[in-house]
C-alpha cells in the first residue's frame, strides 16, 4: 500500500505536464527504475520530433516538399539511396547542405539547403532513420557511428555540396554493424 501511494505521488510530481523533453528524460526512470538496463529510446520517434523541429517547414509533414522549391523526401532516391545515391552522400548533404541544380524523382530544383552540422551525430542518425521509414519509405536505419565517420571524412568541406560534387564521391555503404539499428543505447 505504501509503495502504491508512493507510485501515485511520484507520477503526479514527475509527469511534468507531459512536456516532451521532460517525458523523454523521465522515460529512462520509468523503464529502468535505476536498477535495470534502460529501455532503448526508438530512434524513429526521436527522429520524427527532430524532423518536425528542423525539416518540416520545407519538406512538409507528408514528406512531399513543395513543388518547384523544396524536393520531396517520400520516395526520393537520395533518401532511399537508390541508383548512384549512397548513404554517405545522404549524410554529407545533410551535414553541409546542398546548393544549385538537383534532380529528385525526375523533377529539377535549383535552390539551396543550409547545413545541419550543428546537430549531433545521434540527432542526424535519428532524423535519417525516421525519413527512411515514413511515408512508404523503407530503407535501413542510419547509425550515429556512420554519421560520425562521414563527418570526419568530409571535414575539409566548408561549402554546401552541389549534386555534381556529391555524386563524384565514391559510395560508402555503412558496415553491417554500424548500419543496423542500435539494439541498446
Ligand atoms: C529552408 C528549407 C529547408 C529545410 C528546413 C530543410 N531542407 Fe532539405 N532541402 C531543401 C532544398 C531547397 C533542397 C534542394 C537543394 C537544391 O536544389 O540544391 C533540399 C534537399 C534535401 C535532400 C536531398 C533531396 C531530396 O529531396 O531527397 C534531403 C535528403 C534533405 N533536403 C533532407 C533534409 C533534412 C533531413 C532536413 C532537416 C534536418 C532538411 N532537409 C531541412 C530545403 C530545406
Amino acid at each position: 500500500m505504501l509503495a502504491l501511494c508512493w507510485g501515485a505521488f511520484y507520477l503526479a510530481f514527475n509527469s511534468g505536464g507531459f512536456s516532451q523533453d521532460v517525458y523523454e528524460s523521465n522515460a529512462v526512470n520509468w523503464a529502468g527504475g535505476g536498477t535495470q538496463a534502460a529501455a532503448p529510446v526508438d530512434p524513429k520517434v526521436v527522429g520524427k520530433r527532430l524532423y518536425t523541429q528542423n525539416c518540416v517547414v520545407c519538406h512538409q509533414a507528408n514528406g512531399m516538399g513543395v513543388a518547384g522549391q523544396f524536393p520531396p523526401l517520400a520516395g526520393s532516391e537520395w533518401v532511399l539511396t537508390e541508383g548512384p545515391h549512397a548513404e554517405n552522400h545522404l549524410v554529407m548533404l545533410v551535414l553541409n547542405g546542398l546548393q544549385g541544380p538537383s534532380v529528385v524523382k525526375g523533377q529539377s530544383y535549383n535552390n539551396a539547403m543550409v547545413p545541419w552540422k550543428q546537430l549531433t551525430d545521434e540527432q542526424i542518425a535519428d532524423i535519417l532513420t525516421y525519413i527512411r521509414s515514413d511515408w512508404g519509405n523503407n530503407a535501413p536505419a542510419i547509425s550515429p557511428e556512420f554519421v560520425a565517420q562521414i563527418r570526419k571524412d568530409s571535414a575539409a568541406q566548408s561549402d554546401s555540396w552541389t549534386q555534381e560534387q556529391l555524386l563524384a564521391v565514391s559510395p560508402v555503404k555503412p558496415s553491417a554493424a554500424s548500419g543496423a539499428a542500435p539494439a541498446t543505447k
